[in-house]
């Protein structure tokens, strides 16, 4: 029964993406080139000339990160007041709720990671209900490789685009024989055809050549039969990108064989989950890299593999890059784009000129050992920047 409730409830939230979602097999209507969604701006709070973002911890070591994310705004004399509001496993539906309307207020905010409990029937993931309440329709990943960071690949430059509100991750599964569980995976012409918009746009605003869609349609012939369907009527409208589709198995093959073919890539929701932590994985791991989650009105920015970190949580070795790199991500979006610079070197130099490596990238340094370095690199260039004898001249 308690499946069957959660099951109508999750229902009614995803029913408008089901609106004109019968005709699976028509031929679509290519719409209208529609602008861009993420050119309106987006809703901000800023007062007084700095900015409030909300922070969400998380579980792990989402607290801990949080805390060198804070200590290196400082430094860098960033203009972000953060209001901190948490969110466990743990958390009732009103702290939930709270949460979700501080970010509806703010427009923005850092992420860590939240625990969902296996076998817990009537609690679904608060990170996808989250990305479902806020319609974070897109997560954006940009997997590349760090010069001095031991991984197979030094080449990687891939851009991975993630439906991120539908799919296997409706949350609607009930059981209506004793032992027979059906699980719901909804694809909708909408949900599509904004997610692959949003990877063309992406291309075209950022000089990229071309988008791969990746699917299971020769099995699931509806459902990623519209999807591909969609991304393929979608492409017509942009005829200098190269369009492809690939199978997800041949497309995970290919991606530990040869990365180097991918451009951007756009998926469906739990096709992007695995694909991002198996390009991860080939560049680093679940330390480095950032994920952007952009709808309509709201934009969330976390680690991109969005692991909590349990097992290292405490230890002062959690590698503090990814979540870093997650706040420039957020800087950027801001508009504070010399403040992110500024960190993004500094993070880099460590990382690349000053070897400075967490025990997942192969090194010895602790978490501090790395933010210390962060903040030393953050110290010279400002010192050059406002000492310089030649530059106050
Ligand atoms: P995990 O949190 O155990 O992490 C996987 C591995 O990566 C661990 O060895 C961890 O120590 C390491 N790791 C992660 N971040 C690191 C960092 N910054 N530096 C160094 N090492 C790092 O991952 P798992 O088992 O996949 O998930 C644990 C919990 O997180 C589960 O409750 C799961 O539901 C939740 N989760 C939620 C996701 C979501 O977006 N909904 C995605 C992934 C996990």
């Amino acid at each position: 029964m308690a499946s069957l409730r959660r099951t109508s409830r999750l229902y009614s939230k995803i029913s408008p993406l089901l609106q004109g979602t019968r005709a699976v097999t028509q031929a679509p209507n290519v719409t209208q080139r529609r602008t861009f969604t993420a050119s309106q701006p987006f809703p901000v709070a800023q007062y007084g000339g700095r900015f409030t973002v909300t922070m969400v911890p998380g579980d792990g070591i989402g607290p801990e990160l949080m805390g060198y994310v804070r200590n290196i705004f400082r430094y860098a004399g960033v203009p972000v007041d953060f209001e901190e509001i948490q969110i466990t496993k743990d958390s009732t539906e009103e702290e939930f709720a709270n949460a979700v309307i501080c970010i509806k207020r703010n427009g923005v905010a850092l992420k860590g990671s939240i625990e969902s409990k296996y076998g817990d029937m009537d609690g679904c993931s608060r990170n996808a209900e989250l990305r479902t309440q806020l319609d974070l329709f897109a997560n954006v990943l940009h997997c590349h490789s760090y010069p001095a960071v031991r991984s197979r690949y030094s080449d990687v430059d891939i851009v991975i685009i993630r439906e991120n509100t539908e799919g296997e991750y409706s949350m609607m599964e009930h059981e209506n024989v004793k032992g027979v569980i059906e699980s719901l995976k909804i694809i909708t012409r909408r949900g599509s055809e904004r997610l692959a918009r949003y990877a063309f746009e992406y291309a075209v605003r950022h000089g990229r050549k071309k988008v791969t869609a990746v699917h299971k349609a020769n099995i699931m012939k509806l459902s990623d039969g519209l999807f591909l369907e969609t991304c393929r009527n979608v492409a017509e409208e942009y005829p200098d990108i190269e369009f492809s589709d690939m199978i997800i198995d041949n497309t995970c093959m290919q991606l530990v064989a040869r990365p180097q073919q991918f451009d951007v890539m756009v998926m469906p929701n739990l096709y992007g989950n695995v694909v991002s932590n198996v390009i991860c994985g080939l560049v680093g791991g679940p330390g480095l890299l950032s994920g952007r989650n952009y709808g309509d009105h709201y934009a969330v920015f976390e680690p991109g593999t969005r692991n909590t970190g349990t097992s290292v949580a405490g230890l002062n070795v959690a590698n503090p890059v990814a979540m870093l790199n997650a706040g420039c991500d957020m800087l950027e979006h801001l508009g504070l784009n010399s403040h992110s610079e500024l960190i993004r070197n500094a993070i880099n130099k460590t990382l690349n000129v000053d070897m400075i490596h967490t025990a997942d990238l192969g090194g010895q340094a602790t978490s501090l050992d790395v933010v210390q370095n962060i903040i030393k690199e953050l110290q010279a260039s400002t010192k050059d920047r406002h000492w310089d004898p030649a530059l106050l001249q």
